[in-house]
Parts: C-alpha cells; structure tokens; sequence
C-alpha cells in the first residue's frame, strides 16, 4: 500500500531543528505509519546557513520569511522550532492556512499566547502537537502505565527537579543566537518556562491537574550585558525557581529548577510516593526506573532498578534487541510516531495551554507572595 506524502515544513534549524528532522526521517524506518514524511523546506532567516542544514537533512527548499512558509501550498505540516517568542505568530498564520502544526514547548510565553494558539488551531481543525518529549522515554511511558493500572494506590507525593548549572558566569551575556534564553522578551521567563514546564507537562500527565502553588524564584545575576544591543541590561528571567502545590488528586507537589545547580548538566528526576508503590527516574539514566513495590514479600522487599528494554517494555520492540539502550534522540522518533499514528494521546495544545497555566501561576505566586489557583483548563 502506497503512504500518504506528509510535506513538512520546519521553522529554525537549531538544537530542536535537528532533533525533530532526526524523527522525520526515522520514525517511518522503525515504526508503521501510513505517512511518509517529505522533508519540504526549512526557513530560517539566514539563507545560506539555511540552505547548508537542508543539503544535510534533504530539505527540498529553503524560506527566509516564515510567513511564506505558512503560505506554501506544498506543505501540509508546519513545525515550529525557534524560539518562543515567534510561537504563536507561527502558528495562528499556519492554522489560518490549514497546516497541522507541531511546536516546541513552552507552547506560548503567556498561557494567553498558548489560548490564542490553541483556539486558532480548534477553530481550523488541525491537529496539533506540543514536543513534550519526556513522555516518550520507554521508562516515563512505563511509569504511566504502571500509575494507569492503579499500582500505586493513592499518591501522597510528586516530586521533581531539572538542574542545570550553565548560566552561573556573570560574563555570560544575554539575547541574541544561543542565548536567547537568558533575554525574557524572546523566552518568556527563565527556568520556570524552560526547565520546569517539562517537569509540571510530565506531572499534569502521571498524576493529574495541580490546582493551586506558592513558588518562590530568584534571580542571581541582575545585568548583563545584551548581545544584540551592546549594552549593560537588567536580567528579566528567572535564574531559578522552586514551588510547593497541590494535585487535584490530594498529592502534595514539589518542584524545583535552576540554572545554578554546580556539577549539573541536565538532571531532571522525578519521584513518585503511593500508598502501595514509590518509583523514581532520572534523565542521566533514562532508560531505568527505581521501582519499590509494598506488596513484595517483606524479608525480600526493596528497591528495584528495571532495565526498561525489554521487548515489552514501550517501544523497545521497535528497536535493538533486549538490554540495548535507547536514548534522547528516541524521544523525539518516539513522539512524531505517536503522533502519526494517533497512539498513546499525544500532546496536544490544550496540554501547553495546562501547562502554560501553571507556569504563570508559578510566576505570579513568586511576584504576590501567596499561594495562586492555577486556571482551570478547557480540555
Ligand atoms: N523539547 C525539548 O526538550 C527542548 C529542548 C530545547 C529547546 N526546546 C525548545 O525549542 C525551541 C527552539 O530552541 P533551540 O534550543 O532549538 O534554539 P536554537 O537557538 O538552537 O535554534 C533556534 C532556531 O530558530 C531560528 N530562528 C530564530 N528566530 C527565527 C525567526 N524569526 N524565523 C525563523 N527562524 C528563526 C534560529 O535561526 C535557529 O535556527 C524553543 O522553544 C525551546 O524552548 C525544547
């Protein structure tokens, strides 16, 4: 049976850029799909650096104006990875020409842009996509399963953490290519937008809305100097940020992220603590979950660490054989697959939109001093 060409269209040719065009090409490879994905055009607004990344994936063409990207008739899927800021501009033309549209997360900078975003794409019936991609780690997936199947019992405790430690310099200037991050007008805000959201996007998903937080954030360098600018601004980002909250579900929250954490390069772990079962995971070790189970024989009871790659466990058998790792880059394959095939609920936009919602509560909460009720979403 002949596939269904899938013309795709990329927006930036960065760190996402590759990842995403990586899972274009190999999703069809190792998974079934009825789409072949066609590598249409890149846009960037440097031509020539453009047209080099496309020689390398097998772009057929290059845009240097995304607006002319979204009016391409060739192309049936619009994926936006550039900044944040450009997001939701991006995305509203797309929906307005009747695109499916994949986005990098933070959906929006505001949950106000990730709504508008998400009413555009519903009102044009499109399909949409966040790349939330920590759902699509084989041992993520297996926990959700594992929490599905009510293993855990009631759940006291979610905890989370993404440390990093690249920004402690205060020579490190801000704005501009590759730094875009530490500009709060492009990011939106700091880590709350950037580290947090994947942790809260993963908790909203295992274990339920979080209805209310009171969070704390801190920003240790105040000025720095702006790449595109030449001059000394203040810092507008939040450096680090930590919150308390309550699930819906009864669950006590904790979260925690920074880019000041020495020695940590990207550590994001989560704990969960049930009535019945804990179980931990860690991205330096993604392919593992710590799994503790109360029901075992208690002279034999412990801590189990499961090697999740076994041809059971998700997606494994799509791949190597048992015992051989996956890693980062499968996230992504993992996610577009899903997404092709409609399988294991794909994040959508009214999931950035939920998560967008208590990144600003989070931020609020930070500003007031008090606990802030996080909005309650549509889906
Ligand atoms: N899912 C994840 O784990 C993950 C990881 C990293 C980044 N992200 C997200 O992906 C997005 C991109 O981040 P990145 O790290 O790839 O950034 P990057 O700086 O590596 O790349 C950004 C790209 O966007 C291009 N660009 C900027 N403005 C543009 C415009 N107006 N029109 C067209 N192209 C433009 C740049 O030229 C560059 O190619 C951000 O929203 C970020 O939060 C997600």
């Amino acid at each position: 049976m002949s596939k269904r060409p899938l013309r795709i269209g990329l927006v930036g040719y960065g760190f996402m850029g590759r990842a995403h065009s990586n899972a274009f090409l190999q999703a069809g490879r190792f998974f079934k799909t009825e789409y072949e994905p066609l590598l249409q055009a890149v846009c960037a607004r440097n031509r020539q650096r453009a047209e080099a990344f496309a020689a390398n994936w097998g772009y057929q063409s290059v845009e240097t104006d995304w607006r002319a990207l979204t009016e391409r008739k060739d192309i049936d899927l619009i994926d936006i990875a550039s900044p944040n800021d450009t997001h939701r501009d991006i995305a509203i033309a797309a929906a307005e020409t009747a695109k499916m549209i994949l986005c990098e997360k933070p959906l929006g900078r505001t949950a106000a842009e990730s709504e508008a975003m998400a009413d555009a794409a519903e009102r044009a019936k499109v399909s949409t996509m966040v790349w939330y991609n920590y759902r699509r780690v084989p041992a993520v997936m297996l926990l959700k399963q594992l929490l599905d199947q009510g293993r855990f019992g009631k759940i006291f405790h979610y905890r989370a953490k993404f440390l990093q430690d690249w920004t402690i310099s205060a020579e490190l200037p801000q704005g501009g290519e590759g730094l875009w991050r530490l500009d709060v007008g492009v990011a939106g805000s700091g880590v709350t937008g950037d580290l947090l959201a994947h942790c809260i996007d993963t908790a909203l998903w295992l274990n339920g809305p979080l209805d209310r937080v009171t969070a704390m954030t801190e920003t240790f360098i105040k000025e720095r100097k702006h790449n595109l600018t030449g001059r000394v601004e203040p810092v507008g980002i939040d450096d680090a940020s930590a919150f308390l909250g309550r699930f819906a579900n009864g669950s006590l929250a904790t979260f925690e992220a920074t880019r000041y954490a020495r020695g940590h390069k990207a550590l994001y772990t989560l704990e969960i603590n049930g009535e019945h079962a804990s179980a931990a995971w860690d991205l330096h070790d993604l392919h593992r979950i710590q799994f503790f189970n109360h029901s075992d024989e208690g002279r034999l009871r412990g801590w189990r660490n499961i090697n999740v790659t076994d041809g059971d466990h998700p997606y494994m058998k799509h791949w190597w054989v048992p015992g051989l790792q996956t890693g980062y880059e499968h996230t992504f394959i993992h996610q577009f697959a899903d997404f092709l095939n409609g399988e294991n609920d794909p994040p959508a936009f009214r999931d950035g939109v939920a998560a967008d919602r208590v990144t600003d509560a989070v931020l609020a909460s930070a500003k007031s001093g008090r606990w802030e009720t996080v909005a309650a979403s549509k889906k």
